[in-house]
């Protein structure tokens, strides 16, 4: 494959491992369904550097240390929770992704990285968490719970009580040359898992913060450092609409990076879910030439790339 190939960094939402209401029994069954969709990418001749989301799966690690080994939890802090679902969901897409490239008669060229994401330790969002990762819980269990561990929990839009961890803002991706390197030599590149683990420096040393950064504003990151031809973000809905959920929404085709900031500030992409993939959209486009985002449909995954479906996003 040419090494000018269109690269695409290519985000997968959590749903790309468990849907909605599903619990961990359909993940391998999920990962196909993404690696299927990603290797036929590859054999278009893109290079695909793939990004993934972790919050079900970050929540679920310390839930299950703080009631299986409670005396853990001062060890086992969110960054190593973090970086073990890198492992996890690396390892699982890189074997399916692998799988399914020598299917097509393709090399089994696939990497994870752990990745390291720097984070301002001044960053405001430290004491105001906002992510919400884990289980749904009944709003008085939360409470209690709260109580015990000093966790803080919140109504989820989705229903029930969740909790809520800080998520600053992404600044640097630590192993940025590792991925450059891997992508040169034609592999398809896992990175920046669950928004990469958080660290902050200090003069000559970088530490484990507990937090969850967003997956979609570090995909942004990613993709610029990357030079990136498109951002390609990939969920559970087929466009991104306008009067989203309301009688007569409709779905947007094609948006420009000042539509889309004018649609934000209507607040028409809510802060959790489609605000993030907008703000990483336009923070992606205005650091870029001749690029262009899309947010679709994980199965549409071909056609959302080359625009025949899916929401594209252009800089304008
Ligand atoms: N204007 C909008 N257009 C389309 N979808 C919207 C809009 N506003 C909110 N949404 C919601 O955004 C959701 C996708 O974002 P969400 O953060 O839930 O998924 P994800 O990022 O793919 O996965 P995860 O955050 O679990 O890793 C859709 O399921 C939809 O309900
Ligand atoms: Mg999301």
């Amino acid at each position: 494959m040419a090494r000018s190939a269109p690269l695409l960094v290519l985000a997968l939402g959590g749903n790309a491992f468990m849907k909605k209401g599903e619990g961990l029994e359909k993940q391998w069954e999920n990962v196909s369904r993404a690696a299927r969709a990603i290797a036929s990418l590859v054999e278009k001749g893109y290079r695909v550097v793939v990004t993934h989301g972790n919050g079900p799966q970050v929540g679920l690690i310390l839930e299950w240390i703080h009631r299986v080994s409670p005396h853990l939890a001062k060890a086992l802090t969110m960054d190593i929770a973090g970086a073990m679902t890198q492992g996890w969901l690396g390892y699982m897409l890189q074997q399916a992704i692998g799988n399914e490239l020598v299917k097509r008669n393709l090399p089994r060229r696939v990497a994870t990285i752990v990745t390291q994401v720097l984070v301002d330790r001044h960053d405001p969002a430290f004491t105001n968490p906002t992510k919400y990762v884990g289980s749904y819980y009944d709003c008085k269990e939360a409470e209690q719970i709260a109580r015990k561990t000093g966790w803080v929990f919140k109504q989820d839009p989705r229903g029930g009580c969740r909790r809520v961890v800080p998520s600053p803002k992404p600044l640097e991706v630590v192993e940025i040359e590792a991925v450059k390197k891997l992508v040169e030599e034609n592999y398809v590149v896992i990175a920046v898992g669950g928004g990469g683990v958080p660290v902050t420096a200090t003069d000559h040393e970088l530490r484990g913060a507990e937090a969850v950064i967003d997956k979609d504003l570090a995909s942004s990151l990613l993709a610029r450092r990357l030079g990136a031809n498109a951002l390609i973000i990939l969920t559970d809905v087929d466009a991104v609409y306008k009067d989203y959920g309301k009688p007569g929404q409709k779905p947007l085709r094609l948006l420009t990076t000042t539509e889309a900031k004018k649609l934000l500030q209507q607040g028409q992409f809510p802060p959790g879910s489609m605000g993030p993939k907008i703000q990483a959209a336009i923070e992606f486009l205005e650091a870029s030439n001749n690029a262009y985002a899309a947010i679709g449909r994980l199965e549409d995954a071909l056609d959302v790339v080359e625009g025949r479906k899916g929401t594209r996003i252009i800089k304008g």
